[in-house]
This record gives C-alpha cells, sequence and structure tokens, in this order.
C-alpha cells in the first residue's frame, strides 16, 4: 500500500474526485447480510477515502450518497438510509476536523427529513472555517433536477434583467449547486456498473471514468491510490491531438 502511494505523481494529481458509492448492497448479501449492513459498512470507506484523499492533498472530493431516484426504494431502507446519514455525520464531525475537512451539500436538501437536515447543518456549521479539503455529500441529489433549477433561475433572472444573449457556459456553471466548486478530473464507480445515474452531468463532460469491480463497503485508501495511478496514466487530450497536449 505504501508503495502505490509512493508511485503516485504528486504534481499531477487530480483536483477534484467524485466518487459513485456503489455495491452496498450487494456486498451485503455476498455476506449473508440485510442490505443496511452493507451501508453501515459503507461508512468505514467514506472515512477511509476522505482521509487518503486529504493526506494526497486532493482539494475537494464529492460522494454520491442518495440520489433523488433512491427514494423509491423500500421505506424501511430508505428510513435506515437517513438515520444513518444523522448518526454518521454527528459521529464523523470530529474526523472532518482532525482532518480540516469542510463539509458541504449538493442537492435538493429541502426534501430532507428534519433531522437528517439538522445533523447536516450541524456538520457544515462546524467545519465551515476547515480549508484542507472539501468534502460534499450529493443528497437527494440529481443532475436532471440541478440542470432544470439552473434553467428555472435564468429565466428568473431574465425576468430581472440578465440578458440571457450573453449567456456562457461560465455564467451558466455558476447557476449549478457547484458553482464553487471545480468540474472533477475523475470519476469513479465502484461495484462493477458502468453508467453516471443521474450523477453530475454538466459537470463531468470531460472527466476522467474509472469503474472498478470492487464494492464500496471494501474500497480502501488503497484502491483510491489504484484508481489515480489509473488516471496518471492517461493523456487527456480535449478534442486536441496528442502532439499539441505534450
Ligand atoms: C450504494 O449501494 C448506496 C446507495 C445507493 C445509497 P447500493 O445500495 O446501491 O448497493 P447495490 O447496488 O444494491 O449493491
Ligand atoms: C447511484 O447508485 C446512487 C448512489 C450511489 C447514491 P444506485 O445503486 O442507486 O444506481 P442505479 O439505480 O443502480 O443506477
Ligand atoms: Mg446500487
Amino acid at each position: 500500500m505504501v508503495e502505490l502511494k509512493e508511485r503516485i505523481d504528486m504534481e499531477r494529481l487530480p483536483n477534484h474526485v467524485a466518487i459513485i458509492m456503489d455495491g452496498n448492497g450487494r456486498w451485503a448479501k455476498s455476506q449473508n447480510q440485510p442490505r443496511v449492513f452493507g451501508h453501515r459498512n459503507g461508512v468505514k470507506s467514506v472515512r477511509e477515502v476522505s482521509e487518503a484523499a486529504a493526506e494526497l492533498g486532493i482539494k475537494f472530493l464529492t460522494l454520491y450518497a442518495f440520489s433523488t431516484e433512491n427514494w423509491n426504494r423500500p421505506r424501511f431502507e430508505v428510513n435506515a438510509l437517513m438515520s444513518l446519514l444523522v448518526e454518521t455525520i454527528r459521529k464523523e464531525v470530529s474526523t472532518l476536523m482532525d482532518n480540516n475537512i469542510k463539509l458541504q451539500a449538493i442537492g435538493d436538501l429541502s426534501k430532507l427529513p428534519n433531522q437528517t437536515l439538522e445533523a447536516l447543518r450541524e456538520g457544515l456549521e462546524i467545519t465551515a472555517g476547515n480549508d484542507r479539503m472539501t468534502l460534499t455529500l450529493a443528497l437527494n441529489y440529481s443532475a436532471r433536477w440541478e440542470i432544470m433549477e439552473a434553467a428555472k433561475k435564468i429565466h428568473w433572472d431574465a425576468t430581472k434583467g440578465l440578458d440571457t444573449e450573453k449567456l456562457t457556459e461560465e455564467i451558466f456553471q455558476q447557476y449549478l449547486t457547484t458553482a464553487e466548486i471545480p468540474d472533477p478530473e475523475l470519476l469513479i464507480r465502484t461495484s462493477g456498473e458502468q453508467r453516471i445515474s443521474n450523477f453530475l452531468l454538466w459537470q463531468i463532460a470531460y472527466t476522467e471514468l474509472y469503474f472498478t469491480e470492487t464494492f464500496w463497503p471494501e474500497f480502501r485508501k488503497s484502491h483510491l491510490y489504484e484508481a489515480i495511478l489509473d488516471y496518471q496514466q492517461r493523456e487527456r487530450r480535449f478534442g486536441k491531438i496528442s502532439e499539441q497536449s505534450a
């Protein structure tokens, strides 16, 4: 593991890593346990990966924790996830403080249960002054919702005098929930699924995608190092040819 970490080129670290944390349920099943057992064990991975990212010097880590579509799961599982969020945020605030990590959240937070929202607000407030890394939780997040909201706000601002003819990608970006966060260079999805599931659609236009078979509850620091090493092997051309990118 130490070896893997040492192979990482610190000059070419991604500034922002986003992760679709998937496979909790299937991992639990493989252990003959209920799905919620998988979610509980996923918390350890969140802690490990947050620490690893901060230690490396990654500035932004964004974790997909609950999608808008996830409300359609059995009520019992949704409730368990919401309680787990409360418990985890409360318990992990000290880890965030120890590591100088600022907590942020994106998504339609207004639809979260009161208790979850309260714990979240506390976490955001306590860690607001931290500046080593920003850990953003995507909660009740949907990229299409986010883009629709941006369109609505722009429409509203247009009635107040915004000149939509002068709208640029940079200005549009300011209307997204990620306005303060640069686009991710690297997006990781665990558990073997190769899809985006309504995550950061606008922001990942040029992101490098990394898929791994590892289930989220088994994801450790070494897995993050492997993903970064893979990313560092790639040539990001942004539409140009190799000779221009060099
Ligand atoms: C990811 O694991 C956690 C959430 C979506 C909240 P899953 O619960 O989706 O696990 P699988 O995909 O069913 O194995
Ligand atoms: C995506 O995982 C959402 C999160 C990781 C929070 P899902 O497990 O919900 O995705 P699908 O439904 O398999 O695409
Ligand atoms: Mg899943």
